[in-house]
């Protein structure tokens, strides 16, 4: 890429709404630092792989996006929340617009199929099971 293609790169950026905002994750299990100071952008509109040996950090990274892993150090934003420190009502509402669809495409492997798809209805709406 020459300095124009850059330039005009930079500016289309700064145009663009960051949907997910990752700036200096640290992620580290005992002696085993799995991200190091990681920095990522995804972008609205854009579809992103993220491609990388077994091991590599590639399920930690998304856990620690939707908040089930909690890093030793960085600042994740979500559609301009901060969901690791943010106001508990923020996270409760980007929590309910987003999806995760699991490797392996798993269910909690204790409750029947009914019950998996009841799950985020309890969770959210305070639906009851009758
Ligand atoms: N809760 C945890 N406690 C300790 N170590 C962990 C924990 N979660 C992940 N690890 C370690 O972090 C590293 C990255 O794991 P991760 O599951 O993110 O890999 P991956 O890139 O998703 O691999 P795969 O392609 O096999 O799914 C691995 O060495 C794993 O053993
Ligand atoms: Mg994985």
């Amino acid at each position: 890429m020459d300095g124009t293609a850059l330039q005009d790169k930079a500016r289309d950026d700064t145009q663009r709404e960051a949907v997910i905002r990752v700036r200096n994750l640290t992620n580290q299990f005992g002696q085993q630092v799995v991200h190091d100071n990681l920095n990522l952008d995804v972008w609205r509109g854009e579809v992103l792989g993220v491609v990388g040996g077994s091991g590599t950090g590639k399920s930690v990274l998304l856990r620690t996006i939707v908040g089930l892993n909690t890093p030793k150090a960085g600042h994740i934003e979500v559609l301009g929340v901060d969901v690791l420190n943010g106001p508990e009502q923020d996270r409760q509402r980007i929590e309910k617009s987003w999806g995760v669809a699991f490797q392996d495409g798993a269910l909690f492997s204790s409750l029947t199929v009914l019950q998996n798809v009841m799950a985020p209805l309890r969770e959210h709406t305070g639906i009851s099971e009758n």
